[in-house]
């Protein structure tokens, strides 16, 4: 057609509330082959979640390959939960996934939980358990029950050596050193260990980030507490972000992807209580912890455990919904929240899982694009 031609302009001012919007996978418990740790990243792309934390060590398995250290992939990694197959990623295959992450504005944040969740390294090498003995390999799900020998300076060294060879595999900024349940360690040894462990990360030049039990350690600049807990209030942390820390919020009753939706859920937990999507949804992060300004919140994560876990489709229908909401909270202004809109932008990503093959929990009340109609209803 001839011109000229008027062209509708417009203005559109989009930028994230918060610099860090994650989501966790919890690889020990379940361990996840490379190209559903792929798939699971182009997930995350769908709503702008820019880190993926790789929970890569617990007591079931060991998931990443060290090349001084060879027993804990040979050994600690032959294990799951349950009898599920073991695994663990080579140097080539971790890279491989922080490249495709990379490529995708997602930073892989790397987690060696220490000093408890220890028990895989623990049957590889005996040496660094509090008694010298090499414990059996477990497979169940309780927490609290390992941890390192942490005066000793063969730990030390593995510690070294361990986070060293993460870090040089690894372009982000991040290493998590866990932190959390080491319910076997007296405050006192857990402080002293945990000191050295941030150390030891500064002198790879990292920043430490830790389960929010790290406040317990000594204050080092920068340093990242991960909250998980579910009251709101916790003083070790305000105590800590008035000495600079800042805090990622996963608080267990709204962000945890592994909690149940409702009581008859096929998978998932509940001690940190029920989460349908509006509870998700319903909360604001950057005035949820007491003494935790917006301004020392860097972001929001939510965590998926996989102990309840089986496949991909199982971790997709704990995560689907819930995800989208956790990534708004961390994309959009206060001012842009909103119930009623987020419920029509959630049917029409309904659609698109739908259209993708993603698995995902059709939480009631909300009208799904294609939900089999309901005997009786004007549709039936
Ligand atoms: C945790 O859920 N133990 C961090």
């Amino acid at each position: 057609l001839p011109g000229p031609w008027t062209v509708p302009a417009g203005v559109i001012v989009d930028h994230p509330r918060f610099p860090y919007r994650g989501a966790m996978l919890d690889v020990a418990r379940r361990f996840f082959p490379l190209a559903e740790v792929l798939r699971f990243i182009d997930h995350l792309t769908r709503y702008k979640i820019n880190h993926l934390h790789l929970h890569l060590t617990d007591d079931q398995g060991w998931r990443i390959a060290i090349a001084s250290w060879p027993r804990l992939a040979e050994v600690g990694g032959a294990t799951a939960v349950g009898d599920r197959p073991g695994g663990y990623y080579t140097p080539t295959e971790y890279r491989t996934i922080v490249e495709y992450a990379v490529a995708r504005h997602i930073t892989v944040v790397p987690e060696i939980d220490m000093p408890g969740h220890t028990n895989a390294a623990l049957t590889a090498y005996g040496q660094l358990a509090p008694d010298g003995v090499a414990p059996p390999p477990y497979t169940g799900t309780d927490v609290g029950f390992s941890a390192l020998a942490v005066d000793r300076e063969l730990t030390c060294r593995f510690v070294e050596d361990v986070l060293g060879a993460v870090a040089a595999l690894t372009p982000g900024p991040y290493l998590h050193i866990g932190g959390d349940e080491a319910f076997t360690l007296t405050p006192e040894e857990y402080a002293r260990f945990m000191d050295r462990a941030q150390d030891i990360v500064a002198a790879t030049g990292k920043t430490v980030v830790g389960w929010h039990q790290l406040a317990a350690a000594r204050p080092v600049p920068g340093r990242v507490l991960q909250y998980w807990g579910t009251t709101g209030a916790e003083e070790t942390v305000a105590a800590a972000v008035r000495q600079g820390a800042k805090v990622i919020l996963s608080p267990g009753n709204r962000t945890y992807l592994d909690m149940k939706y409702a009581a008859d859920t096929r998978l998932g937990k509940d001690w940190a209580g029920l989460i349908e999507i509006d509870r998700a949804y319903g909360w604001d992060p950057g005035d949820y912890l007491v003494g935790v300004p917006p301004e020392a919140v860097l972001g929001v994560e939510a965590p998926l455990w996989t102990e309840t876990v089986t496949s991909l489709a199982d971790a997709e229908y704990l995560t689907f919904p819930r995800l989208a909401a956790i990534a708004e909270l961390g994309w959009s202004p206060v001012s842009a929240y909103g119930w009623t809109g987020f419920r029509d932008r959630l049917v029409a990503e309904g659609a698109r899982w739908e259209a993708a093959g993603i698995t995902f929990h059709r939480s009631p009340g909300i009208p799904w694009v294609g939900e089999p109609p309901r005997v009786g209803s004007p549709l039936g």
